[in-house]
């Protein structure tokens, strides 16, 4: 069995050796634009070049080290009856979990405003939280989205959670499909974007939704920058609409250096990194999909090509 690695890591040995030790049945490759064609039977790739797909022509499957494939399904030379396996949480959703409840209780117990008193030498006990105060609303209730919501529903945050079909989860009180999205948003303060990017999400969180959000709004983009309108978000952080955001991804990446969002107030960025792929549990997950695949078993994590994730 041939396998490709073609991520673009500047130290590529440190997937191959592990893939190697994990799957020894394997010859392991690293994609070399001039190199002669290796006739890979699986893939594995983080935002691969096209060339790949007009060389390898049997490819049995490819393996995203990440969990969203939009960056993929966007390739016009993707073959498109090609299997294409995303990632599987492998760390990733307590990872996303843990950045969305920081950037919580940065609003929800004035984080900023102690800092800021520390710097001033100041003792001021504000009033305690009050957790109905911070209605969350989760976008998006895959693996990470469950993760998050169920991670704020046993801090006893108020959490509901919208995704495109109907989904129960203990604690939490979900909305589906557009028909429920209204009731949904009248009843969030918090929102989160979890969301798969697709062509049904993109330019999703623009004015109007966020509108129907509850006053003193805050907004955290874990999903993809394409989900949300930019400049509409601006508007309603300046209309005072919406309080604050963090936002981890961006239309474009790296954040353009002249972006307003650098420099607002009520914005916090951070550059990609709620949840980054790591490295081991990756390996092991994808070398075990491959062996399974390979042996004609089921393998979970396969993109619906015509959902787009
Ligand atoms: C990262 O953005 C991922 O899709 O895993």
């Amino acid at each position: 069995m041939k396998v490709l690695f073609a991520a673009g890591d500047p130290k590529p040995e440190r997937w191959t050796k592990p893939i190697k030790t994990l799957l020894p049945e394997a010859d392991v490759y690293v994609w070399d634009p001039n190199g002669p064609v290796v006739d890979a039977d699986y893939a594995i790739v983080w935002q691969p070049p096209t060339a790949l797909f007009e060389r390898e022509k049997n490819l049995k499957a490819i393996f995203n080290l990440g969990a969203g494939v939009d960056g993929l399904m966007a390739l016009p030379v993707l073959p498109p009856t090609l299997t294409v396996v995303r990632l599987e949480d492998a760390g990733m959703s307590a990872q996303m979990a843990e950045y969305v409840l920081h950037q919580l209780v940065e609003a929800s117990r004035d984080m900023e405003a102690y800092r800021e008193q520390q710097r001033q030498g100041t003792w001021k006990i504000h009033r305690p939280i009050r957790r109905n105060d911070w209605p969350v609303g989760i976008m998006g209730l895959g693996q990470i989205g469950q993760r998050v919501a169920s991670t704020l529903a046993a801090l006893d945050y108020p959490v509901n959670a919208w995704a495109r079909g109907k989904h129960d989860l203990d604690g939490v009180h979900t909305y589906a499909g557009t028909g429920e999205l209204g009731p949904f948003l009248s009843t969030t303060r918090v929102l989160v974007n979890t969301l798969p990017l697709t062509e049904a999400t993109r330019d999703l969180i623009d004015y109007p939704l966020l509108s129907q959000l509850l006053p003193d709004a805050v907004v955290i983009n874990v999903g993809r920058g394409e989900s949300l309108v930019e400049e509409d978000l601006l508007r309603a952080l300046d209309e005072g609409q919406v309080a604050r955001a963090s936002l981890d991804v961006f239309r474009e990446e790296p954040l353009p250096a002249d972006h307003p969002f650098w420099r607002h107030r009520g914005v916090t960025v951070t550059p990609h990194i709620s949840a980054r792929t790591l490295r081991e549990s990756t390996i092991e997950q994808i070398t075990g999909k491959i062996r399974a695949h390979a042996a004609g078993r089921p393998i979970s994590g396969v993109v619906d090509r015509a959902r787009g994730y």
